[in-house]
């Protein structure tokens, strides 16, 4: 069993680097590779709101984009006692890159949840129905 508690540490820390000033709603993402590298994401809001990203697309892409392919977990935190998940955008993200992951969301007080990717999105679309 793997020890989630730094993974959900980073994701907690991360959260005070997001650009929220438009919502006030600080999300932070912790990304671990198979080989446990953790990558760290927070939500960048814009004036234009549209193009904001979240925290879990951040942490995502900054992996890939620094050559990891493989993740076993994910955790998020927001400062939510309904603990908050991933929004749809991610859930899609996250089922492409990341496959069927755990998904542990957490807060500041340390309340915590733990799912599976592949029930956040059933029946997910995916490149499998290109081919
Ligand atoms: N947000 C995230 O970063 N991740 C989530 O899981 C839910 C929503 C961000 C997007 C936006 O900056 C703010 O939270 C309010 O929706």
């Amino acid at each position: 069993m793997a020890d989630r508690e730094p993974l959900m540490q980073r994701a907690l820390e991360a959260r005070h680097n997001a650009v929220a000033p438009f919502s006030k709603f600080l999300v932070g993402a912790a990304l671990e590779t198979a080989d446990g590298h953790i990558h760290t994401g927070c939500n960048i809001e814009n004036a234009s709101f549209g193009l904001t990203l979240c925290a879990e697309r951040v942490a995502i892409f900054k992996a890939i984009s620094e050559g990891d392919r493989r993740f076993v977990r994910m955790a998020v935190a927001a400062d939510t006692e309904n603990l908050t998940p991933p929004c749809g955008a991610c859930r899609q993200i996250i089922w492409e890159f990341c496959g069927d992951i755990e998904i542990i969301l957490v807060n500041p007080s340390g309340k915590s949840e733990t799912f599976r990717s592949a029930d956040l999105l059933p029946r997910a679309f995916d490149a499998s129905f290109l081919s």
